[in-house]
């Protein structure tokens, strides 16, 4: 069974990925990190964010298993990484990558942008979740007061706002739902309520 989770930032759409791959006992992949590790790579190189060639070469040396994650989920490269998922170059350089994992005896569960969409376009299941931009900037904040970083709730309000765009307005393969998605809301749940109605979504595919 493959579960395709796509949504923009901060909508929850990780944690409902990794609780659904735990239920199911499936392998998860955070598609996100690979456009975070690939811009990474470009800034540990002091090359610009927009050099194509660079960082189709960095996309295409990406070891999928060594990732720094505490600093890949830093703010900063989140904002990095969506300048650098822009290009459709760096885009193609990922999908074997992704297509490969999906593909794995018994399934996957994938969460990013465009894993209905593009990636994996006969997904059994594919859930685009959303939630309003003050709910996932709320989130976001608690997220950071809780590591400890320092934040102003406007600014990342604005982060938030200004990733949508960019995200939703690029040509290649922008965030937007299958049209066989089932949309999940989850401005008003908390996690729990949330991860019981991806797992209702699932059910609901596999029992027809
Ligand atoms: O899900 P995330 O916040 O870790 O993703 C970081 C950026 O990477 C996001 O702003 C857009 C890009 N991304 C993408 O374009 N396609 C994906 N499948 C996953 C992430």
């Amino acid at each position: 069974m493959i579960i395709a989770i796509d949504g923009p930032a901060a909508s929850g759409k990780g944690t409902l990925a990794r609780r659904l791959a735990a239920g199911y006992g499936l392998p998860h992949l955070d598609t996100g990190l690979l456009y975070r590790a690939t811009a990474a790579a470009l800034l540990d190189q002091d090359r610009d964010l927009r050099d194509v060639d660079a960082a189709v070469a960095a996309a295409r040396g990406l070891a999928l298993t060594d990732f720094d994650e505490e600093r890949l989920r830093r703010r900063e490269m989140g904002e990095a990484a969506s300048i650098v998922a822009a290009m459709g170059p760096v885009r193609e350089a990922l999908i074997a990558a992704q297509r490969n994992f999906a593909a794995r005896p018994g399934g996957a569960v994938l969460d990013g942008r465009d894993i209905g969409t593009v990636i994996c376009p006969a997904a059994d299941v594919k859930i685009f979740v959303v939630a309003s931009p003050e709910a996932r900037a709320q989130r976001r904040a608690l997220e950071l007061a809780a590591r400890g970083e320092k934040f102003d709730y406007a600014t990342i309000l604005n982060e938030i706002l200004r990733r949508d765009a960019r995200d939703s307005e690029r040509s290649a393969a922008p965030l937007r739902p299958a049209p066989d998605a089932v949309l999940l809301d989850t401005t008003r749940l908390n996690i729990e309520a949330a991860f019981e109605a991806a797992r209702r979504i699932v059910e609901e595919k596999i029992r027809r």
